[in-house]
């Protein structure tokens, strides 16, 4: 097992462009000749205005639009939109929306260049791990902080008739550019901007959580993060008064958990997701619910594995300093759950709907997404995952 500071390859290539008013950077940023097509969600990007505004800035250019991205998009919407693309000749992509939205444009952007059906790059009993070897080009307006998929590679696609959400990633797939405008959460419900600070939050702890390799700058980057979130919450989930402090703040942590460089030289460990998207899968959980109902139950579960890098936890974020290494553990845990219970989000099963008699087919569904042996040391098999479900309840 690694000690110290892993080897690493760091690569990102989107520009972000921060701050009110940065729609207006588009004309600047898509070549004039491109054909393009916004990509949206149900509503909220035609509702608020943001849709009209994009349009504005690109009058000079040849657009269309395909909206109807569900929350966690699923497989058959895409292929629609892949067609739309095809028959039509676009070649640059704009996601106008949250991560949902995001990860359907990167999934039609790869499909778009595909002769064959898309569904084959995924593997489990869905695709055949086929190669991606091709994007369109594509870009994105953020108006949900939450997933980080503005900067990075990767994308969930939803495939309902399997109860499957697959994950999926390439270097093709980065955003050219992603406008991050705070002013566009304005019009979030607190509902969703609970989700977006809980999700950046459980990325930064995947990340951050596993055994200590004494890599300083993405331990106190994470620490950062971790903080910063916990600071500005109160203020993001007030939406009578907006903060453009605090939703400033909250839109760049978001990013910054999964844009990679907290990734540089650490082990990870994605399980409270794997586990969190069979939660999704079976009915519907928003995706960071599924994940703050899992997450205190795997840390107690893990706690002897994890056991240095939850003291630092306990230490560095929460101040926690008095006591034996154990109770530092018990309290970071219980911190964690206090913090997602003030923002209204679920800490156990039960508050999701989840029973005890679907435990075995949520351990089961793990196996047939490729699940198994997971955590940053491979040794959580289905035994343990099986106790973290069961502790959730
Ligand atoms: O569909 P519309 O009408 O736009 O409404 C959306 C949706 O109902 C609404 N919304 C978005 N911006 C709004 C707004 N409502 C009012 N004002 C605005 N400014 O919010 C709802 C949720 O949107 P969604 O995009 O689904 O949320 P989120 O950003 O949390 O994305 C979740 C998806 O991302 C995946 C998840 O699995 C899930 O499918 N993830 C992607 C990751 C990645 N690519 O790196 C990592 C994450 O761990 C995550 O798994
Ligand atoms: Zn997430």
């Amino acid at each position: 097992m690694m000690r110290h500071m892993g080897e690493f390859s760091y690569y990102n290539p989107t520009k972000i462009e921060f701050g009110p008013g940065k729609i207006a950077k588009l004309a600047e940023l898509i070549p004039i000749d491109k054909k393009v097509l916004i990509i949206y969600g149900q509503n909220s990007a035609k509702k608020y205005g943001t849709l009209d505004q994009v349009y504005e800035v690109l009058r000079e250019y040849t657009v269309d639009e395909f909206g109807g991205i569900e929350a966690n998009p699923q497989y058959e919407t895409c292929v629609q939109a892949i067609q739309k693309v095809k028959d039509e000749g676009f070649d640059f992509l704009l996601a106008v929306g949250g991560g949902s939205v995001i990860d359907a444009t990167k999934f039609i952007a790869v499909g778009a260049m595909m002769e064959e059906e898309p569904r084959l790059i995924f593997g489990g009993d869905i695709g055949e791990n086929k190669p991606i070897t091709a994007a369109l080009p594509l870009a994105s307006i953020v108006t949900l902080p939450a997933t980080g998929s503005e900067a990075n590679k990767g994308s969930v696609i939803t495939f309902p008739e399997h109860q499957a959400k697959l994950g999926w990633h390439s270097p093709l797939v980065y955003p050219q550019f992603s406008i991050l405008d705070p002013t566009l959460t304005y019009t979030l419900p607190e509902r969703q901007l609970a989700n977006g600070i809980c999700d950046a939050f459980v990325h930064t702890l995947e990340i951050y959580l596993t055994y200590p390799v004494d890599a300083k700058i993405p331990d106190r980057f994470a620490e950062g993060i971790l903080q910063t979130l916990v600071e500005v919450a109160p203020d993001v989930v007030d939406t009578e008064q907006h903060n453009y402090a605090a939703r400033a703040n909250f839109m760049w942590s978001a990013t910054v958990a999964l844009n990679g460089w907290l990734r540089t030289g650490v082990p990870e460990d994605w399980s409270t997701h794997w586990l969190g998207h069979e939660i999704t899968a079976l009915n519907g959980t928003d995706h960071a619910r599924s994940l703050t109902a899992i997450l205190p139950a795997l840390m107690d579960i893990r706690r002897q594995q994890k056991a240095g890098k939850l003291v630092m936890y306990a230490e560095r974020v929460w101040g926690i300093t008095e006591g034996t290494q154990e109770a530092k553990i018990d309290q970071a845990i219980m911190k964690t759950a206090e913090f997602f219970r003030s923002l209204g989000m679920p800490t156990c099963l039960s508050d999701v709907g989840v029973e005890e008699a679907d435990i075995d087919f949520l351990t089961e569904q793990l196996v047939r997404h490729d699940k198994i042996n997971l955590s940053e040391q491979g040794d959580q098999n289905q035994t343990v995952n099986r106790q973290i479900y069961k502790r959730a309840l």
